[in-house]
């Protein structure tokens, strides 16, 4: 299949009535959000959801997070109308929506199974990114958009990571630059009066917890124990990782880099750490910064970009990265990473 790549050009969304055509077909369309490119496809369509799959040779049981382009139509794939948690949905929807976060709800009849994998919930998004909010406006329908990479590698944050993984598996491609945020939404579902953490992203617990308490599922910092399952079937899947292993290392600045310097003698050692830590061991050609130490946002916009790169060399058998700091978005930065490690983490 010949894939099609379009950009905007001056501000002049018109071209992207191709793409909504595309969609409206029952095609697959990647587009740029804030939060990391996604594979769109018609969210009523049951056959062109089931393509998404095929594409990124997902596994079926992975349910997909549908993209609407106003508060409105939360009413119309959901089914909150009764929900003792109605008035903290919409103050949650009201306050962060279009935005990096979705909503696990109840879902209305209309919703496929193929984009739920059967579950009674759908996941819901309004993204802020005016690209994706254009073409879903244009589609007239709601967009069923997992990220638009191959199953099992690093979340695409530039158009070049969905080229790598998608050229000739799908319809088109919608450049739109760099995303701003790296890392995909934050994902929650309000319950019984508490909001629970679902996946860590830049809508932080810190900014929920104004809402309702907060209940962090216990896969984002621990492995599970056999039989036991995250609240997002994805959340299962060792997702982010490269080829090659990698190793989560904590402890003082000073330790950890003394460790890293050590490591380094071996020439097939790779290591991600802070912008601080690159000129104290020496520029090492195998040193990949992750951002500044005190910036988790610039950490949120590399991770993926790095473990792409990374994954690029043959030669790495093994790479070690500094733990991020907790707080803020630097908890989606740790899951993330700690994720991609299998939770592999050495304390100094
Ligand atoms: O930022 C994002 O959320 C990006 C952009 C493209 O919007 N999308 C994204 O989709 O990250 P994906 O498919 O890569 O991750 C969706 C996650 C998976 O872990 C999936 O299991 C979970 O959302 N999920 C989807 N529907 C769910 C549901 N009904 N209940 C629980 N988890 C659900
Ligand atoms: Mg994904």
């Amino acid at each position: 299949m010949e894939t099609k790549l379009i950009k905007i050009q001056n501000n002049d969304y018109s071209v992207l009535d191709s793409a909504a055509e595309v969609i409206k077909r029952g095609g697959l369309v990647a587009l740029p959000t804030e939060t990391v490119y996604g594979l769109g496809a018609d969210a009523l369509n049951a056959d062109a959801c089931r393509r998404i799959f095929q594409a990124k040779g997902r596994p079926g049981d992975n349910p997909l997070i549908i993209h609407i382009c106003n508060i409105d139509s939360l009413e119309e794939y959901t089914d909150i109308k009764n929900s003792p948690d109605r008035e903290l949905i919409y103050k949650l929807a009201r306050t962060f929506m279009p935005g990096p976060v979705t909503m696990v709800l109840p879902k209305a009849d209309i919703i496929p199974d193929e984009v739920t994998a059967g579950l009674d919930t759908v996941a819901v998004r309004f993204p802020s990114h005016p690209v994706a909010a254009q073409i879903i406006r244009r589609s007239g329908t709601p967009i069923a958009a997992p990220s638009a990479n191959l199953s099992g590698s690093p979340s695409p944050t530039c158009v070049q990571h969905v080229i790598n993984d998608l050229d000739g598996r799908i319809d088109m491609i919608v450049d739109g630059g760099k995303c701003e945020i790296g890392l995909e939404s934050t994902i929650i579902m309000p319950q019984n009066g508490i909001i629970r953490l679902l996946r860590p992203g830049a809508v932080t617990m810190e900014e929920l917890s104004e809402f309702a308490p907060v209940e962090a599922d216990k896969a984002l910092t621990s492995k599970l124990k056999e039989g036991e399952r995250p609240l997002a079937p994805g959340m299962k899947y060792r997702h982010y990782a490269p080829h090659v292993p990698i190793v989560t290392v904590c402890g003082t600045d000073e330790a950890v880099c003394g460790f890293f310097r050590g490591k380094l003698r071996a020439p097939q050692v790779a290591v991600l750490c802070f912008e601080e830590y690159v000129e104290k061991l020496e520029n090492n050609k195998n040193v990949f910064s992750l951002g500044s130490k005190n910036n988790a946002d610039e950490q949120a916009r590399l991770l993926f970009e790095r473990l792409r790169q990374i994954d690029e060399h043959d030669d790495f058998e093994v790479v070690y990265a500094v733990e991020p700091c907790r707080s803020g978005i630097g908890f989606a930065v740790y899951n993330r990473l700690i994720k991609a490690c299998g939770y592999e983490v050495i304390c100094l």
